[in-house]
C-alpha cells in the first residue's frame, strides 16, 4: 500500500467509525492508494477479513500481500455480486471515500485536473470507452447544460454549455487546457479556479456515473451489512434533485446530519436490515 497515493482525510473518524471487530468482515469500497484499508488492517485479527474494490488500474498496484485482503478490481456497484462470489456475505461494516485520489488529480495524463494540460480523458476506470472528450462531443446543448448544472452547480450554466458546444462545431476538443481556453469568455475573472473546478468537477462525475455507482451502492450495502454493522462514508454528496428523490424512493437508505445528509465528518450510520427496516 503506498503512502504517497493520497493522503487519506478523516482517516480515524472513519475508521473508528466502522467499529471493528477483529474478527469481522470489512470492506472498503475506494482503495486508492490503500491508507483507510491499512488502518483496518492494523485492527483486525488473524481471523477477520478486508476486501477491498477499485476500479482504477493504478490503484491496483498497491493491493497488500496480506492473506487477510482481496482486492476486487471492478466498479463497486457490484459489490454483492462480488461478495457472494468471495462467500464473504454478510459483512460487518464498509467504508467509502468518496471523490478522486491525489494521484489522480495530480497525473495530468489522466485528465482530472485543469492545472495540468493532458488529454481530456477523466475515467477512473481505463475499460470504460466515454472520455470527457467523447462525452463533450456527445452530449447536445440541452443535456450539457443540465450536466453543469446538476453536477457542478455551475452559475451561466446555458452559456458555458452554449461555448462549448459552439466550439466543438469548429473541431474537436481534446485536452484539458483546449478547454480551459475554449472556457475564456465565460469564465469568471476573479473566480477562475472556483469556476474551472465547477466544470470539471461535473464533467468527471458524469464520465465515471459516480452518481449511478454511489446510488447501486447505497441500496445494495443494505442487503450485505448485518443488522448492527456499520456504513461509513467520507464526502458522500447532498442528497439533492433527482439523486437524492431517487435514494428516498428506494427507501433502503437513511440520511443523518446537518441538512439532512451525512456531511464531514461523515458519522457512521447504522446498516438497514432486508426488510428496509433500521437495525439497532
Ligand atoms: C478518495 S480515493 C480513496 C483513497 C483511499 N481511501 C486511500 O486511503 O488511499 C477514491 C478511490 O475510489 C476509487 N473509486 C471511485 N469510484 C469508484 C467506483 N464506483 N468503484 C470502484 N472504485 C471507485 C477511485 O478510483 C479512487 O482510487
Amino acid at each position: 500500500m503506498a503512502s504517497d497515493y493520497h493522503a487519506p482525510v478523516l482517516l480515524h473518524d472513519c475508521v473508528n467509525g466502522l467499529n471493528i471487530r477483529p474478527d469481522g468482515v470489512y470492506v472498503d469500497v475506494t482503495f486508492g492508494g490503500g491508507g483507510h484499508s491499512r488502518a483496518i488492517l492494523e485492527k483486525l485479527g488473524p481471523q477477520g477479513a478486508l476486501v477491498a474494490f477499485d476500479r482504477d488500474r493504478d490503484a491496483w498496484n498497491n493491493a497488500s500481500e496480506d492473506p487477510r485482503f482481496t482486492l476486487v478490481r471492478s466498479d463497486f456497484r457490484w459489490l454483492r455480486n462480488h461478495l457472494r462470489y468471495l462467500g464473504k456475505l454478510p459483512i460487518d461494516g464498509l467504508l467509502a471515500d468518496l471523490g478522486v485520489s491525489s494521484h489522480q488529480f495530480d497525473t495530468g495524463a489522466r485528465g482530472f485536473s485543469f492545472r495540468f494540460d493532458g488529454p481530456l480523458d477523466m475515467r477512473m476506470d481505463a475499460r470504460t470507452k466515454r472520455t470527457a472528450a467523447v462525452l463533450l462531443k456527445e452530449l447536445d446543448e440541452t443535456a450539457l447544460t443540465g450536466l453543469l448544472r446538476a453536477h457542478g452547480e455551475v452559475d451561466n450554466a446555458p452559456r458555458v454549455a452554449r461555448t462549448i458546444k459552439q466550439a466543438i462545431a469548429q473541431g474537436p476538443i481534446t485536452t484539458t487546457h483546449q478547454l480551459v481556453e475554449v472556457l475564456r469568455p465565460v469564465t469568471p475573472r476573479r473566480e477562475e479556479s472556483g469556476f474551472l473546478a465547477q466544470v470539471f468537477q461535473a464533467l468527471r462525475i458524469a464520465v465515471n456515473d459516480e452518481l449511478g455507482s454511489l446510488l447501486r451502492l447505497l441500496t445494495e450495502s443494505a442487503a450485505c451489512i448485518r443488522p448492527g454493522g456499520r456504513l461509513v462514508g467520507d464526502q458522500l454528496p447532498q442528497p439533492r434533485g433527482p439523486f437524492g428523490e431517487e435514494l428516498d424512493a428506494s427507501g433502503r437508505c437513511g440520511w443523518r446530519g446537518e441538512e439532512g445528509c451525512v456531511r464531514q465528518p461523515a458519522p457512521a450510520f447504522p446498516a438497514i436490515d432486508q426488510q428496509g427496516d433500521t437495525a439497532k
